[in-house]
């Protein structure tokens, strides 16, 4: 048998955390590089919460790149696809130029074949986009052998992705040049800085979100006052209080930024001309439990956060998680509340990792 029909491709599997944003990036102000009207500020998920599996195989008899997302087929031709797939491989090239005397065969005109699982619920604001296109790069990057900053990739794939390549405490910086070479993310403090922190997911609904983040945040630039205020007038000095809070373990300062921040997003979408409603009847439940958990002990022991989605994420620090977890099992009973669960887990370290 001649040897180009034993098609013996050449495998990969790595996995990415998701991020949770407590200063939220929500609108563009260039479309196609990604570049966002505001920094942000993140934390790392551990892996054992909510993460990306991607696999990725070459092989020299694959006639075209192609791509499956939970096990269905998607189309390769997406753009924020094609913008990962076209970067990684131009900083492949570029190495292989760079290093002519490298012996490793880098074959570039080689397709790939992609696999990509998140094993929590896809487009319903749990940032599967940012898990998603973090992992996608980082396995590109691998088979094609690149490497040093790859945020700037992944922001191409997703803006919130560029945060999923570092772990513990991260900040987006927007930068301010237009081809978006300094529009990148980085670590601010690893996860061992705040061991104490505790991040619970309440799944509330696994439904894709009426409105995905792209389309309603185009609509939120096109059409809020509010959102421009909030880039301009709020967000810069934000995100310096939420540095400063996160830097000096302060919880209460850290708690009542992140619900500000996430209230201020969710005005935002209401101020959206048509109005996106993200939060349901059971997100506002767990807000106003919040609230009313923080005013029973006279100051603020755990606070939600929600992205463009009715799911919450929840921060206490671990001495109150225990007795958190009670408080939302006797609100939301499992038997009146099928799909709500939860998770309490510390902040995670740079969890982008290779399983060969
Ligand atoms: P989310 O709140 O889950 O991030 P978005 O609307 O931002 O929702 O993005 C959802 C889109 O992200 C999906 O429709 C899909 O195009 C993309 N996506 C999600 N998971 C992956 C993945 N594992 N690999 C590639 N793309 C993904
Ligand atoms: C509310 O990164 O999903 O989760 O860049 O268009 O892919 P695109 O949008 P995406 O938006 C995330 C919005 C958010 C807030 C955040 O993660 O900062
Ligand atoms: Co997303």
């Amino acid at each position: 048998m001649p040897e180009e029909k034993l098609c013996v491709p050449t495998l990969l599997t790595c996995t990415a955390p998701v991020n949770i944003a407590v200063i939220k990036y929500w609108g563009k102000r260039n479309e196609d590089l990604i570049l966002p009207i505001n920094s942000s500020l993140s934390v790392t998920l551990h892996q054992n919460q909510l993460k990306t599996t991607t696999t990725v195989a070459s092989c020299k008899h694959f006639k075209e790149d192609r791509i499956w997302l939970n096990g269905k087929e998607v189309d390769i031709n997406h753009p924020r696809l094609q913008s990962c797939l076209r970067e990684i491989r131009r900083l492949a090239r570029k190495r292989h130029s760079d290093e002519e005397n490298n012996s490793e065969k880098l074959n570039l005109s080689q397709k790939v074949h992609i696999c990509s699982v998140n094993n929590f619920p896809t487009a319903a604001g749990l940032a599967s986009s940012a898990a998603g296109y973090a992992c996608l790069v980082y396995a590109l990057a691998k088979l094609y052998g690149v490497q040093g900053e790859l945020s700037k990739v992944a922001r191409q794939g997703s803006g919130s992705a560029c945060r999923s390549m570092y772990g513990g405490f991260v900040q987006w910086i927007m930068g301010n040049r237009s081809d978006g070479k300094d529009s990148i993310a980085e670590e601010l403090h690893p996860e061992t800085h705040w061991p104490q922190l505790r991040i619970l997911i309440l799944v509330v609904s696994s439904e894709r979100k009426p409105v995905g983040s792209s389309a309603g945040m185009q609509t939120s630039v096109k059409t809020s006052p509010l959102l421009k205020y909030r880039a301009e007038s709020v967000v810069p000095q934000r995100m310096k209080e939420m540095v400063d809070a996160i830097g000096q373990r302060n919880f209460e300062k850290f708690a009542e930024l992140t619900m500000k921040d996430s209230n201020q997003f969710h005005a935002t979408c209401g101020d959206t001309y048509p109005p996106i409603f993200y939060l349901n009847d059971v997100s506002k439940r767990i807000m106003n439990m919040v609230h009313r958990y923080n005013s029973h002990y006279g100051n603020i022991k755990a606070a939600y956060t929600f992205d463009a989605g009715p799911n919450a994420v929840i921060f206490t620090l671990d001495e109150d998680v225990g007795e958190f977890i009670e408080l939302v099992k006797e609100h939301f009973p499992p038997e009146t509340n099928g799909e709500l669960f939860l998770k309490g887990l510390p902040v995670s370290k740079v969890t982008l990792s290779e399983e060969l």
